[in-house]
């Protein structure tokens, strides 16, 4: 059978075509075999050169098994020959001419037919494999993808693979991820997308297949302390605390409500919004477990045309939008960090001046680097020549922090600069929850979405010395979320001021 096949070979390499297809499938097989041990080897770890292992090779292998049949075919034309013949004339052996010629024939075909297909398979569950690991979808196309990368690696998710948000399950959705994945490459090489890269990403799969996956709906959260710290402007940079009690689940026998209200089983929150970017509402439906039904329509936007409006059923994604890729606001990075002890609050004035040296535009990174680290030097040489001598090593350790701070949220190179994106989760004017829960959307009865300031959270401090200044008086009629006094005492333990 072997013999056949060498004899197959010989024959079709007298074609030029036939012979670039033997050779071409023959090399790309064998250098696949070695990059594909060198990279389980872990001697080659690089992106690029998987990227060159599993879809360079498998298309000149896929191009030479092509040829082959182009070159035996013509073959067949100049010699006037059938397959048959062309096969028999070279055997010499007496059994090959026997009546079982065709069959073998057929066998050995079939065989390599067989092998082949193995061999692709393998590789392209391979190469989905590898496409779908996070650290090719990261780096890949590396300017392009690097800020999603970054912010992606500091999150909660960063043990989650990209295509678990970004692909869900499913053949149907594997496909079209592939097809967008061709138009990608395209539009890389040929430098057609967008800076930065548009939200809200249209083609992102439905909640149910994504996050709910692995969150499962139903559970109940709750309520929930946050605490926010605000470094004063001042020369101590003095802290101030904003404290809400979230209320994040508050329903009873498995009824949603609170903030997962939305996504109670028995709920729907349906919308429409201008341009279909998701910020501006022209009308918000809501149903209610008990069969109720309210449409809200915005009187500000009555007018748009309606028959290009897209609805979309509210989910995870309408308020967790930043549930990976988290880009910082620079007051609230630099509070962050110095709440975490990462810079010395003993620096005169060191939050304003943090500010300052990281809020500019500009011109690239490494100008940036350079000019964050001039900026806060300078400041303490000219105003604290004291304080910049003897404690120069924190002011470096400053500046290394606030450089980080820099290349985590600012990628010129994507034209992302602070608030290119924003979260969802709660409102800095009329974005977040106030998108829907404001005064101008209404229903037949005039009456609007509610927005008390006390509908989604207490309010135990706003900007205070005191993390819990309004702790009694105001909250006191908020009998399904008591705050006691224990989580006073027990947040001033944790957090000594
Ligand atoms: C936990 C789920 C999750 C994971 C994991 C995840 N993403 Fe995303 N991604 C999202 C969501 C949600 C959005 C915003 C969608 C929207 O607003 O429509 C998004 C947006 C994006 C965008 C559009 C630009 C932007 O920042 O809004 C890109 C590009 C992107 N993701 C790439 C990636 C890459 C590359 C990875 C892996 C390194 C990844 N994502 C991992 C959920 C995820
Ligand atoms: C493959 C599983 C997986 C998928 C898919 C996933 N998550 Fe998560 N998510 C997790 C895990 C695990 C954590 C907890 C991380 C931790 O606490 O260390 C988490 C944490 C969270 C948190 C809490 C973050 C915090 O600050 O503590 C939110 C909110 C969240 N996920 C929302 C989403 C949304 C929205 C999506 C869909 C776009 C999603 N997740 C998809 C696994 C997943
Ligand atoms: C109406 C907006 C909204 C929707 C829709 C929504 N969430 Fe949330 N979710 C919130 C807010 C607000 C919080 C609390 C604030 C925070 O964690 O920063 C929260 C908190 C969470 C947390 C963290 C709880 C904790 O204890 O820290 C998880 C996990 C989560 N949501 C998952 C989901 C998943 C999964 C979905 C979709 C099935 C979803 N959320 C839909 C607004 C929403
Ligand atoms: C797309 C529009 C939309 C967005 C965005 C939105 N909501 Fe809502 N929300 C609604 C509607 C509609 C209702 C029900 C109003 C009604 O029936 O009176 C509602 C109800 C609520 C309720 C009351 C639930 C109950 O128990 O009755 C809370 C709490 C709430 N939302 C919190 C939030 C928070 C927090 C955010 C932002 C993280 C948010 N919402 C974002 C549309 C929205
Ligand atoms: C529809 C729900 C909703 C309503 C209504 C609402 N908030 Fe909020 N608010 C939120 C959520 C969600 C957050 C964000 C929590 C987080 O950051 O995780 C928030 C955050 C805040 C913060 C903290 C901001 C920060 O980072 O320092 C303050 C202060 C605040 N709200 C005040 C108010 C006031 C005052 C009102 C009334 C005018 C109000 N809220 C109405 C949902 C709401």
């Amino acid at each position: 059978m072997f013999v056949k096949y060498l004899n197959f070979i010989r024959r079709v390499s007298v074609t030029g075509i036939g012979k670039t297809g033997v050779i071409l499938t023959t090399s790309s097989f064998i250098t696949l075999v070695l990059l594909e041990l060198a990279r389980l080897t872990g001697t080659i770890t690089n992106a690029y050169v998987g990227l060159v292992t599993y879809l360079l090779f498998p298309l000149l292998f896929i191009i030479g098994l092509l040829l082959i049949p182009l070159g035996w075919y013509r073959l067949k034309k100049k010699t006037g020959k059938s397959t048959a013949e062309l096969l028999e004339e070279t055997f010499e052996s007496d059994d090959v001419k026997s009546a079982l010629t065709g069959s073998k024939l057929f066998r050995t075909i079939a065989l390599f037919s067989v092998i082949n297909i193995l061999f692709l398979g393998v590789i392209s569950v391979q190469m989905l494999g590898f496409m779908d690991e996070s650290r090719f979808c990261g780096t890949a196309c590396h300017d392009v993808m690097n800020p999603e990368w970054v912010t992606y690696q500091q999150s909660p998710h960063a043990r989650v693979a990209c295509v678990q948000c970004h692909v869900g399950e499913g053949a149907g959705a594997l496909f079209n991820s592939k097809l967008n994945g061709i138009w990608q490459i395209v539009s890389v090489t040929f430098n057609l997308y967008e800076r930065p890269i548009p939200t809200p990403v249209r083609q992102l799969r439905p909640a149910r297949e994504t996050c709910e996956k692995c969150h499962w709906p139903e559970k109940f959260y709750g309520s929930r302390l946050i605490t926010r710290y605000h470094y004063g402007d001042n020369e101590n940079s003095s802290l101030l605390y904003t404290t809400l009690n979230l209320k994040i689940d508050a329903g009873k026998g498995g009824e949603k409500a609170g903030i997962h209200w939305h996504i109670g089983r028995a709920n729907e929150v349906r919308y429409t919004s201008v341009d279909d970017e998701r910020e501006h509402m022209i009308w918000v439906e809501a149903r209610r477990s008990d069969g109720s039904y309210h449409r809200f329509y915005n009187r500000e936007w009555a007018a748009h045309r309606a028959e290009d409006l897209v609805e979309r059923a509210m989910d995870c994604v309408d308020c967790h939008n930043r549930a990976t890729h988290i880009y910082e606001d620079p007051e609230q990075a630099v509070d962050e960090r110095l709440h975490k002890g990462l810079m010395e609050l003993s620096l005169p004035y060191l939050k304003r001046e943090a500010l300052r040296a990281i809020k500019p535009g500009y011109a690239d990174t490494s100008a940036a680097l350079e000019e964050i680290a001039r900026s806060l030097r300078n400041f303490y040489e000219r105003n604290y020549p004291e304080t910049a001598s003897q404690k120069k090593t924190s002011i470096d350790a400053a500046v290394e922090v606030l450089r980080d701070i820099y290349r985590r949220n600012i990628h010129p190179q994507m034209n992302i600069t602070w608030g290119s994106y924003f979260g969802h989760i709660g409102h800095r004017g009329n974005t977040g929850c106030f998108r829907c829960h404001n005064s101008s959307l209404v229903d037949s009865t005039g009456t609007a979405i509610n927005y008390d300031c006390t509908l989604c959270h207490s309010i135990l401090s706003n900007r205070e010395k005191d993390p819990f200044k309004y702790l009694g008086p105001i909250n006191t009629d908020e009998k399904d979320y008591p705050m006691h006094q224990y989580l006073r005492d027990e947040f001033l333990r944790s957090f000594p001021r």
